[in-house]
């Protein structure tokens, strides 16, 4: 009844916004079912810029769908191939390389919605300068906000830009707080002023909740990457699978919703029906459910504050087999453990934790590293980086040197594994 009174009085459900939108990262698996959901609205939804790092062929198809102003690859050797298929093609989409192009194409005046979706820290700049720039954020992209929070939710609330989670959990807490409005970037803490206690992130305990502890050290990026439930990337699935993902949503859970880490609790619920949950002081709790496909969510915030068709399965009530809820193994999925002590932490300790789990991640999926020595090379980065554990998240400058020197430091302990 709130949640109508609510969108019934935001005069923006009237007057049809055209949305011109830029994907950033529009071959990863939130890219591609982006331009799922848009292809179904041409008259909602007009694509200008498109960005990708290394899968040209899948770019080039999208340009002769959708005819972007602008692309951008990773590299000049990357443009250049794509530019002779654009050619061969006829098609006039202008191509651009590099990190900077990725600013270019997130910020570009005739863009009012910018789809974040690039995977780990080089999706920070193009999303944060989006920000800056007042464009309305759906914020795939996580690791953005885990190493810049506080900075981040600034440039949010001082450009007046809108920020819609597309992460599950928080669009299912987005859709289930009295106020669905993040955008004002001063939520923090005026949640308890409308009767919240407490969110309820929900997690499937990913491929290896249930295999014996002893078996974790053997299994291979194939199984890591195999999630019961959802089909991701590979990088977010390694971090499902060692509930890193997690970790990363409870910091962002704070920034978004300006809750202390005593007020999020993590869930396992295997069966991802529901995506998570809200508790009131009065006794209610208020979930959101439906299937686990990420194209509810993009829907949602492509068309925010009205709701669409995002051409998904209704969720059939006779068909569930029940839905349980246990609490987490801390030691079976020690990076929570580590992502929680970030985050209460503070400072440049939870920038410090995502960029040793992005080398981590990448040196078990290059073969490098054991499942299980995941969380320890995190926890070895963390305790040795005097950056993170004695500076202060100031500037995005000092974030960008935490960044670097994590990196660093995780290489080097990378070696002694
Ligand atoms: N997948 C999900 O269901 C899901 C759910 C919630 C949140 N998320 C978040 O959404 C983000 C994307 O996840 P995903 O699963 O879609 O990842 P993904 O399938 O691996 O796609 C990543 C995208 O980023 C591009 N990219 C990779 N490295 C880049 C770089 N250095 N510079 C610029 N672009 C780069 C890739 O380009 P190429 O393909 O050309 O290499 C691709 O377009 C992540 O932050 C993830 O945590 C994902």
């Amino acid at each position: 009844m709130t949640q109508l009174i609510k969108i019934n009085s935001d005069a923006r459900l009237d007057s049809h916004v055209m949305r011109n939108i830029c994907v950033l990262g529009s071959t990863g698996s939130i890219g591609v079912n982006t331009l799922n959901v848009v292809r179904q609205y041409p008259n909602l939804f007009s694509i200008k810029t498109l960005t990708a790092h290394s899968q040209i062929n899948l770019l080039a198809e999208q340009c002769a769908e959708f005819h972007p102003e602008l692309v951008v690859v990773g590299s000049a050797a990357a443009a250049q191939e794509l530019e002779k298929l654009l050619l061969n093609k006829r098609i006039k989409t202008q191509v651009l390389y590099g990190p900077a192009a990725l600013v270019t194409a997130a910020t570009l005046p005739s863009i009012n919605t910018v789809m974040a979706a690039i995977v780990g820290a080089a999706g920070l700049l193009p999303t944060i300068e989006a920000a800056k720039a007042g464009k309305r954020i759906l914020l795939a992209n996580k690791e953005a906000l885990v190493m810049s929070g506080d900075i981040f939710m600034k440039a949010i609330a001082t450009s007046g830009a809108e920020l819609l989670p597309i992460d599950s959990e928080h669009n299912a807490i987005y859709q289930c707080l009295p106020d669905a409005n993040t955008s004002n970037g001063g939520a923090r803490g005026a949640y308890s002023q409308f009767g919240v206690k407490e969110v309820l992130l929900t997690a499937s305990g990913g491929p290896f909740r249930t295999i014996a502890l002893s078996d974790l050290s053997h299994v291979t990026s194939d199984q890591a990457c195999a999630h019961p439930n959802w089909v991701m990337g590979r990088k977010i699935s390694v971090d499902s699978a060692t509930m890193m993902n997690k970790g990363l949503e409870l910091i962002e859970a704070h920034y978004l919703f300006g809750l202390a880490a005593k007020h999020i609790q993590v869930l396992i619920h295997p069966q991802s029906v529901v995506h998570s949950m809200v508790r009131y002081v009065d006794g209610s709790v208020i979930a959101q459910l439906g299937q686990p496909d990420m194209k509810t969510p993009i829907a949602y915030g492509l068309a925010w504050p009205r709701r669409i068709d995002a051409g998904v399965k209704e969720l059939d009530f006779m068909s569930l087999k029940g839905l349980s809820f246990e609490e987490v193994d801390a030691g079976r999925f020690p990076c929570l453990g580590l992502a929680y002590d970030a985050l209460v932490a503070g400072g440049l300790m939870p920038t410090a934790l995502n960029a040793a789990n992005e080398v981590a991640v990448q040196a078990f999926l290059e073969g490098q590293l054991k499942f299980t020595d995941i969380a320890n090379l995190v926890e070895k980065t963390l305790n040795r980086s005097q950056l993170a554990q004695l500076g202060r998240a100031d500037s995005l400058e000092l974030v960008l040197q935490a960044d670097l020197e994590s990196r660093q430091i995780a290489q080097l302990i990378l070696k002694d594994f």
